[in-house]
C-alpha cells in the first residue's frame, strides 16, 4: 500500500490510518472487550494501515494501553500520532484543555510512559485552548521537546483558519487535524485555502481528517429507528436526531447504491471519498472490530482509482444539505 508523504516531514502515511477513540472505551456505548480490541489494532497492520491516531484522553489511558498490549515493540515500526493537552477531572465526565507549557511537557512525558516509547512520531494539539495561553508559549515547548528528540513532529487539531495561521507563525506546525466527510465538508473553505498558504511554508500542509464516517452513519448500517444509549455520544449528536438524519440516511442509501453496483462496502467508498479530496493527505477511520477495520481499509485501493464514479458522489455529497 503507497503511503503518501506527509509535506516538510520525513513521515509518510497510508492514505487510511486507525482511530482509537472508540476502542478507548468511553462515550462509545458498550466497551470493546481487550481481546476484541487487540484484535482490531492487530488487523489494521495486517491490511497495511501504517499509522495509528491515539490521544490520552481516549479511554483515560486505554487505548494507548491497549496499542502496546496489541503491538509491544512493534508499535516503533508504525507512525504513531497522539495528541496532548486536554485534563479531565477523573470523574469521567468533564474535560478541558490546558496548554500551559508544564502541562504540555508532563502531558507528553505521560504519553510516553503509556506508549512505551522514547519519541512520539506526530503529536497534536488536542483542541485550541479555552484558557487564555498564547499559542507562541504552547508552541516554545513543542518546539523545545522537539530538540529534546521527545516529539518527531507537531501538528494541531480542530483550529480554524485565523488560529491555524497564528499557530505556523510561532513554529514549524507539520499537520493539521480536522473533521471531514461526505456529510461535513466545512474545511473546504476558508481552511483548506490556509492550509496551502500558510505564514513561513512553501508547501501546503498535511492535513489527516476525522469522523470519515460520520460516527457510522455512512456505513449505511443504521435506519430512521436507531437508538442510542445514554453512554454513546450519539445519543446527544444532532446529526442522529430529525430531519437532519433522515436527510444524512438519504445521502447514504444513494451512497449505497453506488457501492453495490461497483460491488465494494459503502463505507470504504465514503472513506476512500474523502481521502482523495484535494488537500487531504490521510483519513483517520474510528473501529471496533477486526471487521469493521478490515472494511474500512479497503478504501485504501480504491481511493486511487481514477476509473470509479466519483463525480456522481460529488454530486450525492453536493445534495446534501445538513
Ligand atoms: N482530534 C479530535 O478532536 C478528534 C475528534 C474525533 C475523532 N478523532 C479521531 O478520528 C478517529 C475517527 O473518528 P470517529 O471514530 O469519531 O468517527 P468515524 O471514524 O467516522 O466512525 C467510527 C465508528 O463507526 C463505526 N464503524 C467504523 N467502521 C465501521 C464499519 N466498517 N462498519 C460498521 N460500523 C463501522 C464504529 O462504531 P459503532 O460500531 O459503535 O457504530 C466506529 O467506532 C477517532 O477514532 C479519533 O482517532 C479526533
Amino acid at each position: 500500500m503507497t503511503a503518501r508523504p506527509l509535506p516538510g516531514t520525513d513521515l509518510a502515511l497510508t492514505p487510511v490510518g486507525l482511530g482509537c477513540w472508540a476502542l478507548g472505551g468511553l462515550w462509545w456505548g458498550k466497551p470493546v472487550d481487550e481481546a476484541t480490541a487487540i484484535d482490531t489494532v492487530c488487523a489494521a497492520i495486517d491490511c497495511g494501515i501504517n499509522w495509528v491516531d491515539t490521544a490520552p484522553l481516549y479511554g483515560h489511558g486505554r487505548a494507548d494501553e491497549l496499542l502496546v498490549r496489541a503491538l509491544g515493540r512493534r508499535l516503533r515500526d508504525i507512525v504513531v500520532a497522539t495528541k496532548v493537552g486536554v485534563r479531565w477531572d477523573g470523574s469521567g465526565a468533564h474535560a478541558r484543555s490546558d496548554l500551559r507549557p508544564a502541562y504540555v511537557v508532563a502531558d507528553v512525558e505521560a504519553s510516553l510512559r503509556r506508549l512505551n516509547l522514547d519519541r512520539i512520531d506526530l503529536l497534536q494539539v488536542h483542541w485550541p485552548c479555552e484558557s487564555g495561553t498564547p499559542i507562541a508559549d504552547t508552541v516554545a515547548a513543542l518546539v523545545q521537546m522537539q530538540a529534546a528528540g521527545k516529539v518527531r513532529h507537531f501538528g494541531v487539531c480542530n483550529y480554524d483558519a485565523p488560529g491555524l495561521c497564528d499557530v505556523a507563525a510561532a513554529g514549524p506546525v507539520a499537520v493539521l487535524q480536522t473533521p471531514y466527510s461526505l456529510l461535513r465538508r466545512e474545511f473546504e473553505g476558508a481552511l483548506l485555502a490556509s492550509t496551502r498558504a500558510l505564514p513561513g511554508r512553501s508547501d501546503p500542509l498535511g492535513v489527516v481528517v476525522y469522523e470519515p464516517l460520520c460516527r457510522g452513519l455512512l456505513t449505511g448500517k443504521f435506519n430512521a429507528t436507531a437508538r442510542f444509549g445514554d453512554d454513546d455520544l450519539r445519543a446527544r449528536d444532532d446529526r442522529f436526531a430529525g430531519p437532519r438524519f433522515l436527510r444524512a440516511l438519504t445521502v447514504t442509501s444513494r451512497l449505497q447504491l453506488v457501492a453495490r453496483r461497483l460491488g465494494v462496502p459503502v463505507a470504504a467508498l465514503a472513506i476512500a471519498w474523502t481521502a482523495r479530496r484535494p488537500g487531504i493527505t490521510a483519513a483517520i477511520a474510528g473501529a471496533k472490530s477486526r471487521d469493521q477495520v478490515a472494511c474500512n481499509a479497503q478504501a485504501m485501493a480504491l481511493c486511487d482509482r481514477d476509473d470509479l464514479p466519483w463525480a456522481e458522489i460529488d454530486r450525492i455529497a453536493d445534495s446534501y444539505r445538513g
